[in-house]
């Protein structure tokens, strides 16, 4: 979070809540709420946790503020889902009590009951979060956080908060929280993976009430251009072969590789007690430094599903960035969250790429499609008004024959309000540039620099996914190997798509499908 907690709390104090709705708010609600990307009906959002599936249905869970569009006193706001595209809001899970606000964390399914919380008929599922506890900040104290559970025997309809909370202390370190905690099958025990300043350490625990710890990992690793925060750990295949590595993601505010908020990842070997990078990955960090799961400014706190359904791993990320999460120009809901997105392990010569993609549920929602295919000139039209619905699409983009110079696309509204984005192919990078997309006046950094991603060679072929909302762009290049993710609040929608270039003979293959998720 920001890079102050106290600074946070204090403004929430002050803070008046809600003002009542007018009609200003009822066209915020037309221009800016988003068709497809989950957003809370009122309130502050941020992070998502506890990501669960369990008997059909995913969960979602979300650091919440009911009762104002800053960050405040902080809940666990609930959504459920039959299929990680189409979310319905529940009753708020977790309330903050005696302990503390209710900080990020996950939810596992505990399939034999090693906790004691099931019954005869149903196994808990539990929760882990962190208790952020107010009054020790303000006494000056250093040990503010700590980890506590609660367990839900109803589907995550009702949660009983356990007695002895909270189950880990707090041993002297400032910022000590977001337990991301799974089940090794192979060591038969759970292994919790916690955020500490900027390292994050390692617990394991039988019944998920008394945690031992394991190891520290992350000095001199990676980026520590701010705190760690909201860690992840799962096994993956390595595409195309037998072998299995471990990621660990690791979100870190600030220190983005486009300023502010963002995820960043590391590859190795999780032994049930260390987390040691891969050789292959090391050599990777000593020519990029960090590795980065999106490089847009608005995708955090990444984490997966437990026990998503066919081994498949999951993620969510929340659609903003601290350095101006605040400040955008909603009243009623501040936020939303990224589409779910499947992960991927690809190896190459120059190291590991973790690739994400949008789950492919996402085009079951297809509504009206078109097709088209085109010889690049310097200037083209490619979706019209009168064709697709830009503020709910997936577009799939297939270049070819390109040549070294610029793909700028650009998406524009009638008042002259544009978001562009591309291929830079002479500097060998992807870009998006906010500068006129409408309402900019927040952040350093939100508007006044171009978002900029390495591609590190020219390419001859390319592909794009696209997915667009009202408010948001998720771009995928190549099958998800470079990915980026922005919000942008024009004064009215965009509902054009141009691409112009300054290079000759390439063609473009488009292939887009109008969503109906409402
Ligand atoms: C990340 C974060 C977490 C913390 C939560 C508080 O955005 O700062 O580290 O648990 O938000 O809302």
């Amino acid at each position: 979070m920001k890079k102050n907690i106290s600074a946070l709390i204090i403004a929430a104090t002050l803070h008046s809540g809600l003002h009542a709705q007018s009609d200003f708010k009822l066209s915020e609600e037309q221009l800016y709420r988003p068709n497809f990307h989950f957003s809370p009906k009122k309130g502050w959002m941020n992070d998502p946790n506890g990501l669960y599936y369990k008997d059909n249905v995913y969960h979602l869970f979300f650091q919440y503020y009911p009762d104002g569009n800053k960050w405040g006193p902080m809940h666990w706001g609930h959504a459920t889902s039959k299929d990680l595209v189409k979310w319905e809001e529940q009753p708020v899970a977790l309330y903050p009590d005696d302990l503390g606000y209710i900080f990020s964390g996950s939810a596992v399914v505990d399939k034999n009951n090693t906790s004691g919380f099931g019954d005869s008929r149903n196994n808990p599922v539990v929760a882990i979060y962190t208790y952020h506890n107010t009054n020790r900040e303000k006494d000056g104290k250093i040990d503010v956080e700590s980890q506590g559970i609660a367990y839900s025997l109803d589907n995550s309809k009702t949660w009983t908060k356990h007695s002895a909370n909270p189950v880990l202390k707090n041993p002297g370190i400032r910022d000590f929280r977001d337990p991301k905690v799974f089940w090794d099958a192979k060591i038969q025990q759970w292994i919790m993976v916690l955020a500490a300043q900027d390292r994050t350490h390692f617990y394991a625990s039988k019944n998920l009430k008394d945690w031992i710890f394991q190891s520290e990992f992350g000095k001199d690793l990676g980026g520590h251009g701010g705190v760690w925060e909201c860690p992840d750990l799962f096994p993956l295949k390595v595409e195309g072969s037998k072998e299995e590595k471990w990621v660990l993601i690791v979100n870190i505010n600030p220190g983005g590789p486009n300023n502010g908020s963002a995820g960043q990842y590391f590859v190795g070997d999780f032994d049930g007690k260390t987390f040691k990078i891969d050789e292959h990955f090391t050599q990777q960090l000593q020519r990029e430094k960090a590795a980065w799961l999106d490089w847009g400014k608005d995708n955090y706190a990444s984490v997966s599903f437990d026990n998503a359904p066919q081994n498949k791993r999951v993620i969510i990320g929340w659609m903003s960035n601290w350095e101006y999460a605040q400040e955008v120009p909603t009243e009623v809901w501040r936020s939303s969250m990224t589409v779910a997105r499947e992960v991927s392990l690809k190896k190459t010569k120059d190291g590991y790429i973790l690739k994400n993609i949008p789950v492919a549920q996402l085009e079951n929602y297809s509504e009206r499609s078109i097709q088209k295919k085109i010889n690049v000139k310097p200037e083209n039209n490619l979706v019209g008004k009168s064709e697709i619905d830009l503020t709910k699409t997936v577009l799939d983009f297939d270049l070819k024959k390109m040549t070294a110079g610029t793909y700028r696309f650009t998406l524009k509204n009638t008042l002259e309000e544009e978001l562009t984005f591309g291929i830079d192919n002479k500097r060998n990078e992807l870009f998006i540039d906010r500068s006129k997309s409408g309402k900019t006046g927040f952040g350093n950094h939100y508007a006044t620099s171009v978002t900029k991603a390495p591609l590190g060679r020219i390419y001859t072929n390319a592909k794009m996914k696209l997915v667009i909302d009202k408010t948001s762009i998720e771009i995928f290049f190549n099958d998800g190997e470079k990915v980026l993710t922005e919000i942008f609040f024009p004064n009215e929608n965009f509902s054009e798509l141009t691409l112009s270039t300054d290079t000759k003979g390439s063609t473009l293959s488009i292939n887009a499908h109008q969503l109906n998720i409402r």
